[in-house]
């Protein structure tokens, strides 16, 4: 029997039916359903719409279902449309009519909107959790081996030669960035629209706020129609999902490319590598390459629920109900993402050699040399323009910039019109500290401002890291 079949003759269409139903993915909402229930039964107390003895009935009767969707033994019945209605009529079976009074002064649109922020709220903190394994294993590979020295690029070109503990301490500051998106949506998202009824508010004198409190909610929606109809909660979650996803993604990308052996950065596990059917050879990054692709659903279910959204006039309508598998793919999405991508970048292997080699290439302490002639007094412009000439020197000679001779130096010193470059050249010798700064060390010490790659700025920080995660 449908439960709103009242006006209704013959049966409905099976492709109706099937077309409409949600009961296959809104299960997942069972748990948050029997607990807003169960507080909602209080409330219809509270309001003395219930016995003594009808709330315990009730209440005794939402427990045992929650037990069986906690053992996995209760089973959904399709043609029952949704969660709700399977509860209500579950229920029902177990205490008898006094089961039909669970739904007084409550909709299934206020209901689900209830249930879809308890859902959230409990995703959010699972997903926190997962966020911060993330950043203790990206601190923990840090800590390991971030003392390695990495070519950073900027173009895809060789640039500048930063720790690869820098490198790392970045993603760290987008997770956090990621966690503190997620907690303003929680707070957003935690108040109770329970109450709200169909649209307009529910015909009983309900204490909202009692019942909101009972469910651990910060306080109540203040507008019925906006109760049941907001769903702001939903794309700002998934807003959050999809840009930590894109953090995921350029992590991933790094990592496929550091593992091609031309790079040869790093090398990934056996265990978080895959083989090829055909070629023997084949040692792929396939949880990284994954992760990547994985991006785009979560990217693009943020499109698909603002798109569901726009055209919708006040209040619920049934649109609404595909706001589900939206939002639990992308959930489930980036949980899976994050674990998988804290076991593969545990258990990296990391090249130093290769690494180290690669910072050399390209000039990459030009810009440090350039700094170490300013600090005597040379200006910037003219600084670069020598040091620039000094690349073109040693790339048409084939050695690294600290393999010019000094002669070479001084040529270029004296050759500019900077009264001060000029000087040093005449004082003879190359200043110690401009072949300090050609190394890659001295080019890093350089960088020593607060969020710079210098080996103790780096050492804060990293140090700040694992405090705050009790590594
Ligand atoms: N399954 C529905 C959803 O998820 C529940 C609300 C249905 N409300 C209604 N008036 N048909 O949106």
């Amino acid at each position: 029997m449908r439960m709103w079949g009242g006006r209704f003759q013959g049966t409905s269409d099976e492709r109706m039916a099937e077309f409409t139903r949600s009961i296959d993915f809104d299960h997942a909402l069972a748990l948050d359903d029997i607990a807003a229930s169960i507080a909602h039964v209080h409330g219809l107390q509270r309001a003395d719409l219930l016995t003594e003895d009808e709330v315990e009935t009730l209440v005794r009767g939402l427990a045992s279902l929650r037990a069986d969707v906690e053992n996995g033994s209760i089973t959904w019945d399709p043609s029952l449309e949704d969660v709700h209605m399977n509860l209500e009529v579950a229920l029902r079976a177990r205490i008898g009519p006094v089961g039909g009074k669970v739904h007084t002064g409550r909709s299934r649109n206020d209901q689900v909107a209830t249930d879809m922020r308890l859902w959230l709220r409990r995703t959010l903190d699972d997903l926190d959790g997962s966020v911060v394994e993330m950043e203790k294993s990206l601190v923990g590979l840090a800590v390991r081996d971030g003392d390695a020295i990495l070519p950073g690029m900027t173009h895809i070109q060789p640039a500048q030669p930063v720790l690869f503990a820098h490198h790392l301490l970045a993603y760290v500051e987008m997770l956090e960035r990621d966690r503190g998106r997620m907690t303003d949506c929680r707070r957003r998202a935690n108040v109770s629209p329970l109450g709200s009824g169909a649209l307009a508010g529910a015909g009983y004198p309900l204490d909202r706020e009692a019942t909101a409190a009972e469910l651990g909610f910060e306080g109540v929606t203040a507008n019925s129609l906006d109760g049941v109809s907001d769903r702001d909660f939903v794309v700002e979650a998934l807003a959050s999902f999809a840009l930590c996803m894109v953090h995921l993604s350029r992590l991933a990308e790094e990592i496929t490319w550091w593992s091609n052996p031309r790079f040869g950065f790093v090398s990934a596990a056996d265990s978080f590598s895959t083989g090829s059917s055909m070629m023997p050879n084949k040692k792929n990054p396939d949880p990284a390459e994954l992760v990547r692709g994985k991006s785009a659903r979560v990217i693009g279910s943020v499109t698909a629920m603002l798109t569901l959204l726009k055209g919708l006039p006040l209040a619920y309508q049934k649109d609404m109900q595909d706001d589900k598998p939206a939002l639990f793919d992308a959930a489930a999405t980036l949980e899976a993402s994050l674990m998988v991508m804290a076991g593969m970048v545990a258990t990296l292997t990391v090249n130093r050699d290769r690494m180290r080699a690669a910072a050399g290439e390209g000039f990459t302490t030009a810009t440090a040399v350039a700094d170490a002639l300013v600090r005597r007094g040379v200006t910037f412009r003219a600084a670069h323009h020598v040091v620039g000439g000094l690349v073109g020197e040693a790339e048409r000679a084939g050695v690294a910039l600290d393999a010019l001779d000094d002669a070479t130096i001084a040529a270029a010193l004296a050759a500019s019109d900077d009264a001060a470059a000029k000087k040093l050249a005449g004082d003879g010798g190359v200043p110690a500290e401009l072949r300090k700064a050609a190394e890659l060390e001295g080019a890093m010490a350089g960088c020593d401002v607060t969020g710079g790659t210098a080996p103790r700025r780096v050492e804060l920080a990293l140090a700040k890291a694992r405090e705050r995660l009790g590594l």
